[in-house]
């Protein structure tokens, strides 16, 4: 099988929010590639965010933990891929400040296992190209004004960041050490369809239409950079394809909002398209008690990527927030899905090897 693939490129969390949209893109695109999509299906990873593509000839699923040595080691053998993409993470600040550990076993530890396994195959074959997915957490906060670059000093506060800082190191000490041919991106905060109802703009839009209440943390006074994320996965798809080996390049939305401006626009937006009287959505914000260790602001110089590589997002955020909002309306189903147990568990059973 697979005879007929110029290519073969294996993708981590494909089944999670970003990676889904990256897994659409390539496999839809690029019919000469086999897409390989490994995931451990957590909480955060659901195959229902590729039921459009994943009866398509060149997709495959695969079911599993990069924190598993030897079976990542057995699946690399097999299958001899020419390219990694790694987005398998565990991505959010909040359960990073609960559970450290397993922020640095899935993104420390587990890097390092693709890495090894990538070397292996980089001595086979001088294509071979390993593409790590960063965030901008990893330079901590700013103040009020300037903008993170590629070569802002790293200094990550989180948790979450801490792992990804050091798992960016780990990828970029593979170059230098041993040759690895790689690239690394840090992209700001993104938002759309299939994400995750505990990151800000889906927790907030699945409370709006539950009537809960909206838990904006300390004042609101924090600053976000907001990207939608088919334009992530296009910025993914042109580093892959152009970047150059060694560099690392820096994604931003040119869009920075204060959580508390964003919340109102939302609440604003949520009122008309549930055709609720204007400002009931905003009595569910509540105040809450703020974060440990809350970065300020963050905000992107995405320059590099846009001179290099000609690379700009292409939706504004009021469109891209009313096609989020769009989205979720005509995909409550997902929502309960997602929330609920029992679906997961339906759904890891079907793939257990
Ligand atoms: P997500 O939490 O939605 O998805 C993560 C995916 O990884 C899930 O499908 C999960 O099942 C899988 N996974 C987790 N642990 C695994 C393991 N041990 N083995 C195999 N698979 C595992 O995350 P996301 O928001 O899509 O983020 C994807 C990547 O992009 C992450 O590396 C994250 O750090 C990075 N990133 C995210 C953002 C953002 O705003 N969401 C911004 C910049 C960078
Ligand atoms: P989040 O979506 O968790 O992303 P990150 O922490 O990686 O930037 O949070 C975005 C911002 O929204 C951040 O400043 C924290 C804030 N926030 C709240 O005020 N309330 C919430 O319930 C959540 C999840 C986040």
């Amino acid at each position: 099988m697979g005879g007929h693939f110029q290519k073969s490129i294996l993708i981590t969390g494909g089944a999670g929010f970003i990676g889904s949209h990256v897994v659409r893109r390539f496999v839809s695109k690029y019919k000469e590639y086999r897409v390989f999509n490994l995931d451990a299906l957590t909480y955060a990873g659901n195959l229902e965010n590729l039921n459009d593509i994943e009866h398509e000839s060149n997709y495959t699923f695969i079911k599993g933990d990069i924190t598993d040595t030897e079976f990542i080691n057995i699946t690399f053998d097999q299958n001899k891929f020419d390219g990694v993409i790694h987005l398998a993470a565990e991505s959010h600040v909040d359960r990073s400040i609960t559970d450290p550990l397993s922020f640095v076993k899935t993104n420390v530890l587990g890097t390092v296992n693709l890495l090894n396994a990538s070397l292996k195959l980089a001595k086979q074959n001088p294509n071979f190209k390993f593409y790590h997915i960063s965030t901008d957490e990893v330079y901590g906060a700013l103040g009020e004004t300037g903008l993170f670059s590629e070569n802002s000093p790293y200094s990550p506060n989180s948790p979450y960041s801490a792992s990804k800082a050091s798992s960016d190191h780990f990828v970029r000490a593979y170059g230098e050490t041993y040759g690895l041919p790689y690239m690394i991106s840090n992209c700001s905060n993104n938002y759309g369809p299939n994400q995750f109802p505990e990151k800000l703009i889906p927790l907030f839009i699945n409370n709006i239409i539950r009537d809960k209440p909206l838990p904006v943390y300390g004042h609101g006074n924090y600053t976000r950079d907001w990207l939608y994320v088919i334009d992530h996965a296009m910025a993914i798809d042109l580093v892959y394809h152009e970047g150059k080996a060694g560099e690392t390049y820096n994604i931003g939305g040119f869009n920075e909002r204060k959580n508390i401006d964003l919340v109102e626009l939302l609440c604003k937006v949520m009122d008309k398209k549930l055709d609720r009287a204007n400002g009931s959505s905003e009595k569910l914000i509540t105040f809450v008690k703020d974060r440990p260790g809350h970065d300020l602001r963050y905000a992107i110089d995405a320059s590099k990527i846009k001179n290099e590589l000609g690379w700009e997002p292409t939706v504004t955020f009021e469109q891209g927030l009313g096609q989020t909002i769009d989205w979720y309306l005509a995909n409550q189903e997902w929502l309960d899905h997602v929330t609920s147990g029992d679906y997961r568990e339906y759904y890891k059973k079907q793939y257990q090897h």
